[in-house]
């Protein structure tokens, strides 16, 4: 099973769609795909869920905030419990062995990572607090090791456009981290101070997990940047725009992060109703659409690096 962030600090540049549309490719090309919404917005859940179905039959027990709740002392809940599949999406996936399930989000989720946050404190040894922290960021990580999770070849995580609690909790379930950005200087602003701050969550989480006598049964993290994925780029004449060419060679040169390969161009066509009919574009399109195209090499560049492609080692 492969555990993948999706994160960028900036909103509305295309995290939740690349999630939601990534996934449904995936798993029409037959893997077993689980999304993971972290974000309060909750616009990933609503994908492939109706409000009023999310209300009648998410809301108050199948939600991931429910689980953070509990999360600790006595939780009485198990991750894998909160699995839902998703019905006209799984419906539209074409591949006998392709399968795309969900974990949904609440809004009440914003609340969450204060109270994780209250929770870090309060112990009252330097060797307590520091297992408090390991245990606390690992949450997501163990419950992924459930053995209800492997069955899964692809984890998506959908992060929050922020670093707080819960989406460290998934920096540190993650394997790799792909950043989606528009190609204008807002959206890459904040590329490399995303990498500075995973950086340093990574070095104290191994530092404490080095401490002997506060890892107990953890081990280290190393997170990889799989790299920034270039989305809502203006083509003119079948061609990337020169300003935005321009810019995005500069982010390929300049960042810290690789830049793949792969692009998604603005298509308020496909993009425009997003969610509305529980089916992702990609697999709603024609497959002589160019954002198809585009969608279908992401897939390649992003399955390939995970070594889920057909003839790789898995
Ligand atoms: N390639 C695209 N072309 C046109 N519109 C897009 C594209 N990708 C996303 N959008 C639209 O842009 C808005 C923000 O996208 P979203 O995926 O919700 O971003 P984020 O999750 O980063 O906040 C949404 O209305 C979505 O439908
Ligand atoms: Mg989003």
């Amino acid at each position: 099973m492969r555990v993948v962030a999706v994160m960028n600090y900036k909103g509305g540049v295309g995290k939740t769609t690349l999630t939601a549309n990534l996934g449904a490719v995936a798993a029409s090309r037959g893997l077993r795909v689980l999304l993971i919404d972290l974000d309060p917005q909750t616009n990933l859940t609503f994908s492939f869920f109706s409000i009023d179905d999310w209300h009648a039959n998410l809301k108050d027990e199948r939600t991931i905030k429910r689980w953070y709740d509990a999360e600790l002392p006595g939780r009485e809940i198990s991750l894998a419990d909160l699995i839902v599949t998703p019905k006209p999406v799984n419906e539209a996936i074409d591949h006998p062995g392709g399968h795309l399930d969900l974990i949904s989000s609440h809004l009440g989720l914003i609340d969450i990572d204060l109270e994780l946050a209250a929770r870090l404190g309060g112990a009252t040894t330097l060797d307590g607090s520091k297992r408090k922290f390991l245990d606390l960021h690992s949450c997501l990580r163990h419950a992924l090791e459930d053995d209800r999770f492997s069955e899964y070849d692809l984890v998506l995580i959908d992060c929050a456009p922020n670093f707080g609690l819960v989406t460290k909790t998934a920096i540190v379930a993650s394997e790799q981290i792909l950043v989606p950005a528009k190609a204008d200087y807002l959206s890459t602003l904040g590329l490399d101070y995303l990498v500075g701050n995973c950086a340093v969550l990574v070095q104290q989480f191994n530092d404490f997990v080095n401490h002997k006598r506060t890892a107990d049964s953890h081990r280290p993290i190393d997170p990889a940047f799989l790299g920034v994925v270039f989305t809502m780029v203006q083509i003119y004449s079948q061609q990337v725009t020169l300003a935005q060419h321009t810019y995005i060679e500069e982010v390929r040169l300049n960042s810290q992060v690789p830049v793949l390969e792969s692009k998604i161009r603005n298509s308020p066509r496909h993009f425009g109703d997003a969610g509305e009919s529980g089916v992702p574009a990609m697999l709603r399109a024609t497959g002589r659409d160019e954002v198809v195209k585009e969608f279908d090499q992401l897939a390649d560049e992003v399955l390939g690096a995970l070594d889920l492609l057909p003839g790789g080692h898995r």
